[in-house]
């Protein structure tokens, strides 16, 4: 089939390279002329595994193209999609407007049929919303259908989610273009679920809602277990073993981040308030993960009493392992609340996007792990890189001024921790003075 993908982000990106990859001819529109002269050359321009082998592979058999120009695209295509930011608004709402720019201009170059599929993540009734505006547009309503096909990849196995996902998740509303969606996703051999629209934009939302609230609730168990003694790992292990539970989505630390958690549990807050829902739960799960992720500055302040010019290494700016994204990381505002009481700050990871460097000017960017451990009061391991589970140890008692390490993920083995003269605090394995 001809494909369209318009906006080359996260999803863009990796929706316009699994099509490719089973044979569609895809053309993806970007606006940035930069990141479509990169791409055009095989330069990925995210970190994410296997994109570059991918990227290059779709190049060369000439299943994808990277453009500007959405005229040519359109026209050419049988399905376009819609892939673009849905940034979230201080009121918690879902910012819609770049859908709304792409239906526009979209709507300047429908010549034939084609089917319109929303693979942004958008409020309950933005397919409606999108009909209504084709419609003012002045298209007439056998020229397009519109498909809401939400996407579930995580960053860092994107490549790997899209091609091997759980579920396929596509609401509809006519015939024809349930027939074609069928068809475009027949080779991915992953389980449909065909649905009403609104059932489709609810159930991304009610997903990841519902991961983030497992993450709380597993963090909440996590705090406790430090007071009582108990060992989170295996709090967790035991209760993922009940089928009905399961292990995912159990690993306990400073805190959920990244483009999606933070802003959809807010957005299915809104969602629920503007009809009439109050998603308590939700609610809770949002405040839960806003405390959890600055524990380590908690026991530091009740540690030193006082932070103003202590040397802090935060390792691991990124929200998670596996990507450059520093988007509602942690580390963020654990930085943030540092740098408030006085802190200096040396910060160590390989990945980072550079984007922080302009968040945060004033702190010290190391090249290596070493140079942000030399006479610091304190070690923070903010993301689980395995970099970081595989540190000697015996350099945190030899550079350090005062060697206390903050494992917010829980990344250290703790027969190696005991080894070593180290004063270790963990999120719900229990707290080591040595
Ligand atoms: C998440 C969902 O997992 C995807 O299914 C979804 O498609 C995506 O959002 C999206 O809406 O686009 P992602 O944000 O890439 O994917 O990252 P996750 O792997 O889900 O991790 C999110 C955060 O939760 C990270 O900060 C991670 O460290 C944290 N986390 C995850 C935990 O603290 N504990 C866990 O057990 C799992």
């Amino acid at each position: 089939m001809n494909i369209c993908v318009i906006g080359a982000g996260y999803v863009g990106l990796i929706t316009s390279l699994g099509f490719a990859k089973h044979g569609n001819k895809v053309i993806c529109v970007e606006k940035d002329i930069e990141k479509v002269e990169k791409l055009n050359k095989g330069i990925p321009t995210i970190f994410e595994e296997n994109l570059e082998e991918l990227l290059n592979e779709c190049l060369i058999s000439n299943h994808i193209f990277f453009t500007k120009d959405i005229h040519h695209a359109v026209k050419s295509s049988d399905v376009i999609f819609i892939a673009v930011g849905t940034p979230e608004m201080d009121n918690w709402d879902v910012n819609i407007s770049q859908v709304t720019e792409v239906v526009n201009q979209i709507s300047y170059y429908l010549n034939e049929y084609k089917v319109i599929v929303n693979k942004s993540t958008v409020p309950v009734g933005t397919q409606k919303y999108v009909e209504k505006l084709l419609l003012e547009n002045g298209i007439s309503r056998d020229k397009f259908d519109i498909i809401s096909n939400p996407e579930f990849l995580r960053e860092g196995k994107a490549v790997h989610d899209f091609l091997n996902g759980d579920r396929i998740v596509v609401g509809y509303d006519s015939e024809k273009s349930k027939e074609i969606m069928e068809k475009l996703y027949e080779p991915f051999n992953i389980k449909l679920v065909f649905t009403q629209p609104e059932a489709a934009e609810l159930i991304k939302y009610a997903s990841n809602a519902f991961l983030a609230t497992k993450i709380s609730f597993i963090n909440e168990i996590a705090n406790l277990c430090n007071k009582v003694g108990a060992d989170v790992e295996t709090v967790a292990y035991a209760m993922g073993l009940d089928k009905r539970i399961s292990p995912e989505f159990m690993k306990a630390g400073i805190g959920f981040g990244g483009s999606c958690f933070p802003k959809d549990t807010k957005a299915l807050v809104r969602i629920g308030e503007k009809n009439g829902c109050d998603f308590k739960i939700v609610r809770s799960a949002i405040e839960v993960n806003e405390e959890q992720r600055l524990v380590p500055v908690r026991i530091l302040l009740e540690k030193f009493k006082e932070l103003k010019g202590k040397a802090m290494t935060i390792l691991g700016l990124t929200f998670k392992s596996g990507t450059n994204d520093i988007r509602e990381s942690p580390s963020l505002f654990i930085i943030k609340e540092l740098l408030r009481h006085g802190a200096i700050i040396k910060a160590y990871d390989s990945k980072a996007s550079n984007e922080i460097k302009s968040i945060f000017p004033d702190i010290t960017y190391c090249n290596n792990i070493i140079d942000s451990l030399v006479d610091s009061h304190c070690v923070i391991i903010c993301t689980d890189w395995e970099e970081f589970s595989a540190l000697d140890l015996s350099v945190l008692e030899e550079k350090m001024k005062s060697p206390i390490v903050i494992d917010g993920r829980n990344v250290l083995s703790l027969e190696e921790v005991k080894k070593y003269n180290l004063e270790y605090y963990s999120i719900g394995r229990g707290n080591y003075i040595n």
